[in-house]
């Protein structure tokens, strides 16, 4: 048990009331859980309204540069959202189920589908930095799930399905859109694997070998949890450098970060599209 001995429903049920009492009932279509180097404030957010992480009940805030530890309520083309910002991960030491509280506080305001970002290393040779990448499937490499632990109904199914965890009809909606804007996306299979540390030229050869074509820290822990608590996904990676040993140089946190920045306009026209066309 964590945050004050409550457990997980306890905990997201005082989230959710603490802030649809501060956000009169707020209810959110959609959030929006975005990775490194991109925030609300890169997004045409209409009447934003922002809470600290920190203020939200048992929510743990994030540590990493570059993650914000600020919710956002507004709209996005009419339909209400939700981003959650400061995504905390694996690698900073807490458990999968406390990192993972945000989603089931997300399903508890109200909404109904999540679009997750990160940015990723991209493994598969066409996939070089500034590419935009749906995430087909993925690959759990980080050896825990987030919904290890003590289990209540209320939760979901124990035991979760994942053959369709990522939304392929709300993809065939969105994809028309993304024609007429001129934005193509790419698609692959995202491998998550612990961190903090980069990858090894031979990790990254197996990883090959398994199926992957990109690879990050984070995003597979959220979805797992999405599908628990019933919430549509949509997961998108942002190419930020090829994996190691597959580029020029070393790899950088800073680097990361500029190609969020780079991409900025384009994810910005790909979020709008996917809230417009969520389920
Ligand atoms: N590996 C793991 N995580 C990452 C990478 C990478 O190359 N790039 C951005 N996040």
């Amino acid at each position: 048990m964590n945050s004050q001995n409550l457990s997980i429903p306890d905990q997201v049920r005082e989230a959710a009331e603490a802030l649809h009492t501060r956000l009169a009932g707020f209810t959110p279509a959609v959030g929006l859980i975005l990775g490194s180097g991109l925030s609300a404030g890169s997004l045409p957010i209409e009447d934003a309204v922002e809470v600290p992480a920190d203020e939200i009940p048992h929510l743990p805030v994030p540590t990493v540069v570059g993650h914000r530890g600020v919710w956002t309520f507004g709209k996005m083309g009419g339909r209400p959202v939700v981003v959650a910002g400061g995504r905390v991960h694996r690698y900073e030491g807490l458990s999968l189920a406390d990192a993972t509280l945000g989603v089931r506080i997300i399903r508890a305001l109200g909404a109904g589908a999540v679009i997750v970002t990160n940015a990723a290393g991209g493994i598969r040779e066409d996939l070089s930095p500034g590419t935009l990448m749906r995430i087909r499937d993925h690959i759990n490499l980080l050896g825990d799930s987030p919904l290890v632990g003590p289990h209540h109904d209320s939760m979901g199914a124990r035991f979760v399905d994942l053959s369709e965890a990522y939304d392929s009809a709300w993809w065939l909606r969105v994809a028309p859109r993304l024609v007429s804007k001129s934005i193509s996306l790419a698609e692959g299979v995202y491998a998550a694997c612990l961190g903090p540390e980069y990858e090894t030229p031979a990790e990254i050869d197996f990883l090959e070998q398994i199926g992957a074509d990109a690879v990050g820290m984070s995003t597979v822990p959220e979805v797992i949890v999405a599908r628990q608590v019933g919430l549509h996904v949509f997961g998108m990676s942002l190419i930020s450098n090829a994996a190691a040993g597959r580029g020029a140089g070393t790899l950088s946190h800073e680097e990361v970060l500029e190609a969020g920045r780079a991409a900025v306009e384009t994810l910005g026209s790909v979020i709008s599209a996917l809230v417009a066309t969520a389920p």
